[in-house]
């Protein structure tokens, strides 16, 4: 009965929040005409220059180091993997992928902004000739095949936790790659790596701000889902991802590992996106909150300390992977 309860509450909130779907489009999404495309960052093959232009771009990507590559590889497959995360939000409670003016207008329109990020980089990766297509492929194929399980069920509010927490991590690593790609020489890749890590910029602040609203109407709850989500750690959108010949999962570790090596993405940034987060929500200052709301703030409180010492035990460099998706 208390299920039922709560299922019923955070659908009234979800349908309170829809009545401004329409501003909060306009406030956080760009219009389609105006957007960037990814053939804005790529050469146009119906220019006569254009293998002169993929010349210099494969020259631009002779020096990318082999980590580097594998990082950029996974971040690719993991955008490319869109499907399963626009099917899971679109089966989440309160959104009804009939009402097309509703949560589902926002998710289809998030999803066509983020196709571009895979798109473009899928492309691109395609083009500096370092990569092995066939092998990131099927590894994109396995990843969309395997889905995903993100913790949060179909609960709007762990769903939400979950988008914020993901956007602000994505933005942290393509803003690295990014900067490691001018590093490293190619400009282009660079520009690339930035424009998406923009996109995720803006999404995420659409993401935290579901949240405020509904910590300003639900708070105990929210406090709870957000708890919920904590406690069994954020897992990243692609913890499924395998290479050919490999079991479930088993690329992931080493693709993490590749970031953390490169300081593209490491345990140390999650932590501070957690607390980016804890601070954003303003989580010391909620009062009214019931007993068991008040633990879990005082638990989401005491969590990035905790999380700090164990990154600082753990900052070890693992051993380099052979990767079958480079050349
Ligand atoms: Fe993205
Ligand atoms: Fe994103």
């Amino acid at each position: 009965m208390y299920e039922v309860k709560i299922k019923q509450t955070r659908i009234e909130v979800m349908r309170f929040l829809a009545q401004k779907i329409d501003s909060i489009i306009e406030e956080f999404l760009k219009k389609i005409d105006a957007n960037w495309q990814p053939a804005d960052f790529l050469p146009d093959s119906t220019n006569e220059n254009f293998t002169k232009e993929i010349k210099e771009l494969q020259a631009e990507c002779k020096d990318l180091p082999y980590d580097y590559l594998a990082v950029v590889v996974g971040d690719t497959i993991t955008e490319e993997a869109l499907p399963t995360y626009e099917s899971w939000l679109l089966d989440v409670e309160g959104i009804s992928k009939t009402e097309r003016q509703g949560w589902s207008k926002w998710i289809r329109m998030w999803s066509a902004e983020e196709n571009r990020h895979g798109d473009l980089l899928n492309k691109f990766l395609y083009l500096s000739g370092r990569v092995n297509m066939r092998q990131m492929e099927t590894s994109t194929q396995y990843l969309i095949a395997d889905g995903f399980d993100n913790g949060a069920a179909k609960d709007p509010y762990k769903n939400f936790v979950y988008t914020s927490f993901q956007e602000l991590a994505t933005n942290v690593s393509h803003r690295r790659t990014a900067t490691l790609a001018k590093k490293h020489g190619s400009n282009q890749l660079s520009q690339i790596c930035g424009v998406i890590a923009a996109d995720e910029a803006r999404h995420a602040k659409a993401y935290k701000s579901f949240v405020s609203k509904i910590f300003e109407i639900d708070a105990s709850e929210m406090m709870l889902a957000f708890e919920d989500m904590m406690r069994k750690r954020i897992a990243m959108p692609a913890h499924f991802l395998r290479q050919a010949g490999e079991s479930i999962g088993k690329t992931f570790v080493h693709f993490s590992d590749a970031a953390q090596r490169l300081g593209v993405y490491t345990s140390l940034d999650y932590t501070h996106i957690l607390e980016s987060l804890i601070q954003e929500w303003n989580i010391a200052n909620i009062s009214s909150l019931t007993g068991k709301a008040e633990k879990a703030r005082d638990y989401l409180m005491s969590l990035p300390e905790r999380f700090k010492r164990i990154s600082e035990r753990g900052l070890k460099a693992p051993v380099e992977y052979q990767f079958s998706w480079i050349r």
